[in-house]
């Protein structure tokens, strides 16, 4: 059992220095299984979704070096397997992001369907779809999904939505593919423009990244190379939320400002200061947040990764606030424990409607998943007295450090991992 002992009620000061993200880190991890020989990351963020992923490579015979927490090898030449075992599958939904990887290596691959956080129906139709108009074979029995393809041959595919796993998948593949692969109304996400640069690095021709068309050349075989994972943008915008939470004042730094564009305007309309600077951004608030309305929409909107950190912060807002979840249909999961401190929210659908409350009160709840478990610690740092938030597990899958760096700004708070009764703040 792990737990997180906040005494809340506290400003927020300091800086703050933000690690790799999450969601770049493990699909640059991925794509080493298409490399020639082993690739070095940098800035890795220490998190549980990394060592599943390092797992997940070993179980197909990578061999996986870690020199330090934030620098890890990963060499694609041992790998013998193609079947993917379940139990690590299961773990994250980024385990979907070896399937292209695997059959544009191999030829083939099994895997049973991905899990990840419980935040709504997380099919991988366009991932599929879109490696078949490429001209793999597809079967699934038992839960199994087997995939062939003799070699994998560029064309046009145009997604259904802008799936950020989606277009990471087939502008991976397509890499080595025979001929021209163009992704239309593909994902413009920072990470995917990652995932360009990663490619590049290693001799891939992709063009477009960060743009709703990308147009990928497939070329024989891959390289390596030695790559810095990017800033994760949702720890930093968590950071930026637990700032204005607080009425506090923090800077997050080794940060990239335009990719918290859509944060920083929302707190800005609350009433904060945001102030962006070449690798930082400063967010200074005095007062409760004003009401405001925030949906989440695909890059460069509001991500859906930030919805529930910026509800928690909107319950103490002076006034009524909506929240739409434009991304993922079951993404208000955090309602009831932010009830438990005395939240005022009703769903409707896709809608939560918040009416501030003046403050909040600590309480003991349970994190559902991982973007609502921020949303609780948000919660807990703002409200008055203690906050016990079980289900840590969750929140350790992408926050690195996250309660070292929230003690460094002042915050009162302890990560346990036994008896309650053990637990002692930092400061
Ligand atoms: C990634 C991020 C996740 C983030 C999300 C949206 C990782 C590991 N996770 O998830 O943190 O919340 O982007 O920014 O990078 N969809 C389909 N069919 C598919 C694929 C997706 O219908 O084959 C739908 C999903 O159900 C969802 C929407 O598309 O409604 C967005 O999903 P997608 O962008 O693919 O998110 P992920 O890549 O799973």
């Amino acid at each position: 059992m792990e737990w997180l002992r906040i005494e809340g009620g506290r400003e927020l000061r300091g800086r703050v220095s933000v690690p790799g993200a999450k969601n770049s880190c493990l699909k640059l991890m991925a794509l080493c299984i298409m490399a020639s020989s082993e690739c070095t990351i940098t800035n890795v963020p220490s998190i549980t979704d990394v060592d599943t992923m390092c797992d997940l490579l070993r179980a197909v015979g990578a061999g996986i070096v870690r020199q330090r927490a934030s620098v890890l090898s990963v060499d694609p030449r041992p790998i013998a397997c193609t079947r993917l075992p379940e139990q690590l599958v299961r773990c994250m939904r980024a385990s979907v992001q070896v399937l292209g990887p695997l059959l544009a290596r191999f030829g083939e691959v099994q895997m049973p369907y991905p899990g990840g956080c419980p935040i709504g129906s997380r099919p991988i139709d366009l991932h599929l779809k879109g490696l078949a108009a490429m001209g793999a074979q597809f079967s699934e029995e038992h839960g199994l999904i087997s995939g062939r393809a003799n070699r994998l041959v560029g064309t046009e595919i145009h997604l259904d939505f802008p799936s950020v796993g989606a277009t990471e998948n087939l502008m991976a593949a397509a890499c080595l593919a025979t001929g021209t692969t163009v992704i239309r109304n593909a994902a413009r996400e920072p990470e995917i423009v990652d995932q360009q640069n990663f490619l590049t690095r290693l001799g891939g021709q992709i063009r477009g990244a960060g743009t709703d068309t990308i147009r990928i050349t497939g070329v024989p075989e891959l390289g390596s190379t030695t790559y810095p994972v990017m800033p994760d943008r949702i720890q930093a915008g968590t950071y930026m939320i637990a700032a204005a939470a607080t009425r506090g004042d923090i800077t997050v730094t080794d940060v990239v400002p335009e990719h918290l564009e859509a944060v920083g305007s929302k707190l800005a309309e609350s009433g904060a200061a945001v102030i962006a600077s070449e690798d930082s951004v400063r967010v200074v608030m005095g007062d409760r947040p004003a009401p405001i309305s925030v949906k989440s929409m695909p890059y460069p909107g509001f991500p859906t990764d930030l919805q529930a950190p910026m509800a928690a912060l909107l319950t103490v807002g002076r006034g009524t606030s909506v929240v739409t979840e434009n991304i993922f249909n079951n993404r208000f999961r955090y309602v009831d424990e932010l009830s438990r401190m005395g939240a005022q929210i009703s769903v409707d659908g896709r809608t939560a409607i918040i009416r501030g409350v003046s403050e909040l009160t600590g309480a003991r709840v349970a994190a559902p998943d991982l973007r609502a478990g921020a949303a609780l610690v948000v919660a807990g740092l703002a409200a008055r007295g203690e906050t016990i938030i079980d289900g840590v597990e969750h929140i350790t899958r992408g926050y690195d450090g996250l309660s070292e760096r929230l003690a460094s700004c002042g915050a009162h708070i302890s990560h346990t991992v036994d008896a309650p009764e053990a637990a002692s703040f930092d400061s």
